[in-house]
């Protein structure tokens, strides 16, 4: 399974994703400033990986420090701040940076270099604990598949959104390995292709059969090729069940709606916000026009057109059918259900 991230002597080498599927190129970065800027660029992306890269930009931060130790603490709060300002949907974003300051908080009486080794420590453990998650979120998310399905979705919730397996394409690859799979439809995804690029790149490379087709052809398809379910990831989850995801996914969940096919989320607990009531109350990201002017650097309209692009959409919890997590499969009434899973009263 490919690498999304890795630490490598005293930088952090990460997959530029801009440039799949034609270049398979490691970034090294030696700050955090860079980490920040791989973020805030799409070159690592998908909730569970821009928290896991933060993470590992907070380490690397503290490592090259070489104020006084006064001057620890606002150097702290400033990298922070600097990662905190990347992405605003993705709330595994902030779960990781308080981790992290937790971290940092509870080594903060040690010598610099047990605490540089303490930040590492905690941001490899993230790493190696979201694969394990994306595992559990695929093994329960396939025992809600019967027979030879067709699954339908969008964007790249994968294991290039993510430390490894993925969480929408892990539900995938078991039921791939459980022999339940006919074949996914992946959606383009447009503006930046996330499906065309990343997600038919990755299933492909384990040659799990996939169609790609363009966003507006998902209605046709799910009443010529009789899909059996639409699995998508999210970038955050509100308390109620509404869920963020990448722009068109509620489009997805409305034609599902229409054409009664199950509609399912697939994502860790890091990515439920319970302070947040709704999904009307969850930052929606709006990125460069330019995203929407030009395919991989080409305009394909007018320069100076007027332009609207949302990362994100806010899928209502009427819409989906259930949200599968690494604590099992969470259905209607999901406030209670969600509470209950995160032990929250
Ligand atoms: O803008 P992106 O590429 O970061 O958007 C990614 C998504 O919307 C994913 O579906 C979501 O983060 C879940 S990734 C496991």
């Amino acid at each position: 399974m490919i690498a999304t991230i890795r630490r490598e002597n005293q930088q952090v080498l990460l997959l530029d994703q801009n440039l799949l599927p034609e270049e398979v190129h490691y970034q090294p970065c030696q700050t955090h400033e860079e980490v920040a800027e791989a973020i805030r660029s799409l070159k690592v992306r998908g909730a569970p990986l821009i928290g896991v890269s933060a993470a590992f930009g907070m380490a690397l931060a503290v490592q090259n420090y070489n104020g006084s130790e006064a001057g620890l603490p606002a150097y702290y709060d400033e990298a922070e701040r600097l990662m905190a300002s990347t992405r605003p949907t993705a709330v595994n974003l902030f779960w990781a940076l308080r981790r992290m300051r937790s971290c940092f908080q509870a080594a903060a009486k040690s010598s610099r270099e047990q605490l540089v080794s303490r930040l590492w420590q905690e941001a490899e453990a993230m790493y190696a604990e979201d694969i394990e998650i994306n595992t559990r979120i695929g093994d329960h998310g396939q025992e809600l598949l019967d027979g030879e399905v067709r699954i339908m979705t969008i964007c790249n919730a994968g294991a290039l959104a993510t430390c490894g397996y993925g969480t929408a394409l892990g539900v995938i690859r078991s039921a791939y390995r459980e022999r339940k799979l006919n074949r996914v439809w992946a959606c383009e995804t447009r503006p930046v292709l996330q499906g065309a690029r990343l997600t038919i790149w990755e299933l492909m490379q384990d040659k799990i059969p996939v169609t790609l087709i363009t966003d507006n052809m998902a209605a046709a398809v799910m009443r010529q090729e009789s899909i059996d379910a639409v699995v998508v990831g999210a970038d955050r989850i509100a308390a109620n069940g509404d869920t963020a995801n990448k722009i068109g996914t509620y489009g997805l969940a409305v034609l599902a709606a229409h054409h009664k096919i199950p509609f399912y989320v697939a994502a860790p607990l890091s990515t439920v916000d319970i302070e947040l009531a709704n999904g009307s109350l969850i930052p929606i990201e709006e990125r460069d026009a330019d995203e929407v002017r030009m395919v991989r650097g080409q305009y394909i309209t007018v320069a100076e057109v007027e332009v609207f692009n949302p990362a994100f959409d806010v899928t209502p919890h009427e819409l989906i059918t259930g949200i599968i997590t690494e604590a099992g499969v969470i259905k209607s009434p999901f406030a209670s259900g969600l509470r209950q899973v995160l032990e929250v009263k």
